[in-house]
């Protein structure tokens, strides 16, 4: 199996060659390419990838390469996890929101709008190349905004999933919680990426979330950071988004006081790049684990598996997907993150339960967002990327706030 990484120099690719080499049961993988036009990242992204498969025993033949016209040919599966301006533009995506009194974030709100805008037309590049080069091979995308992208790739045609790592997350915290292993818990889990509540946590059939709230709201509230009533109150668990929505404006207030996400990022990164040049290190840092992605590399080896391993049977993940009537108030084209069964004939949402009006609208109003977005991505012009914003519930705001 040949396995293709579009943005292969980033610091998380040795989360990701690590999952590869402890998960190789699972997935059989001969050939890795890890495309990235910094060579300098690349070398020593590459060097420590090489010096892990080496530490596992793993009998993958990884290469480096600038060009992705050179890497693509028999791909299976091609991973894209770029930052299109790198955390430069990141910290212009977290900062001049703030100035209209908005949340400045990477992924949502005008920032995220900002990167999907320089985004879309890049990885829609991409998928293109893929689509002539390796006309079989799976795209999986974790390039954010998830949402938007996965759905740039499939109104173009292309065979794509999204991936986040929220519900891995969760997944991951509830079973530790629980005393279970990961794989018994099965979660409803709804919503768009980066828009999700944890509706229930299924153990051996029984709905384990409720005793959850029971006993550990308090702990869950404060690592989404936000109110313990709140959980109560809805019965679920939002994601940590979601404070970006009902507590706006006191995260405006944070953001405009602490340095932004990028300009941590950007230091995490200089010290993990360093650590990577050790030739003595041969397993990722734990500072690894101070970036966002914790367990991508683990969802990203079990979506593969699933797509293109030896199992005959599906299994169900957490993806990004079409919608497809599986939420009936959104349109069919519309992407959303549920669980789905993925196989060999691809992905196939799940059925879900009815979603209460109170997480409905919210997801609503994002969709249409959403689409605008993408419209805005692909056909360009001021009125489009002003329809967009103004759709989008944190800066749907013509006059910036007075003090
Ligand atoms: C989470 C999100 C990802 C996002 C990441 C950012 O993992 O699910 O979509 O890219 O956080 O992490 P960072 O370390 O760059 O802030
Ligand atoms: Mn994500």
């Amino acid at each position: 199996m040949k396995i293709v990484v579009v943005g292969g120099g980033s610091t998380y690719t040795p989360e990701l060659v690590d999952g590869m080499a402890r998960l190789r049961d699972v997935l059989p993988v001969d050939e890795l390419v890890l495309v990235d036009p910094d060579s300098h990242r690349l070398d020593l992204v590459g060097g420590f990838s090489h010096r892990i498969l080496a530490a596992h025993g793993h009998p993958a033949n990884l290469r480096t390469e600038t060009s992705l016209d050179r890497s693509l040919e028999g791909a299976d599966a091609v991973l894209i996890q770029l930052r299109v301006g790198g955390q430069e533009a990141r910290s212009g995506d977290e900062s001049w929101p703030l100035e209209c009194g908005c949340v400045g974030q990477e992924t949502t709100g005008a920032g995220g709008l900002a990167k999907a805008l320089r985004t879309v037309p890049v990885v829609l590049d991409i998928a293109d190349q893929v689509r002539r080069r390796a006309p079989q091979a799976w795209i999986v995308d974790f390039t954010n905004p998830v949402g938007i992208v996965t759905r740039a790739l499939l109104e173009a045609g292309h065979r794509a999933v999204g991936l986040c790592n929220v519900a891995i997350g969760f997944q991951r915290r509830f079973a530790r919680l629980l005393g279970v292993r990961p794989d018994q818990v099965a979660l409803d889990h709804v919503g768009l990426n980066h828009l999700t509540w944890e509706r229930a946590a299924y153990v051996d059939g029984t709905d384990r979330l409720p005793e959850l709230l029971r006993t550990n709201a308090a702990e869950l509230a404060h690592e989404i950071e936000l109110p313990e009533e709140l959980l109560h109150t809805l019965g679920v668990v939002p994601s940590y988004y979601l404070r970006y929505y009902y507590a706006h404006d006191e995260v405006v207030r944070e953001l405009l006081d602490a340095p932004t996400r990028a300009a941590r990022v950007s230091a995490l990164e200089t010290e993990l790049l360093q650590m990577y040049a050790d030739p003595g290190l041969t397993e990722k840092p734990a500072l690894l684990m101070e970036r966002g992605g914790a367990y991508y590399s683990e969802a990203a080896v079990d979506l593969i598996a699933a797509l293109l391993g030896q199992q005959t049977q599906s299994s169900r993940q957490v993806v990004n997907l079409r919608n497809d009537g599986t939420l009936p108030f959104l349109p069919d084209h519309a992407v959303i993150e549920v669980p789905a069964l993925v196989g060999h004939d691809g992905v196939r949402p799940t059925p879900i339960a009815e979603v209460d009006p109170v997480f409905a609208g919210l997801v609503s109003a994002v969709t249409a967002y959403e689409h605008l977005a993408l419209d805005a991505a692909l056909h360009g012009g001021r009125a489009r990327v002003f329809k967009a914003l103004l759709a989008h519930p944190w800066s749907g705001r013509l006059t910036a706030p007075t003090d």
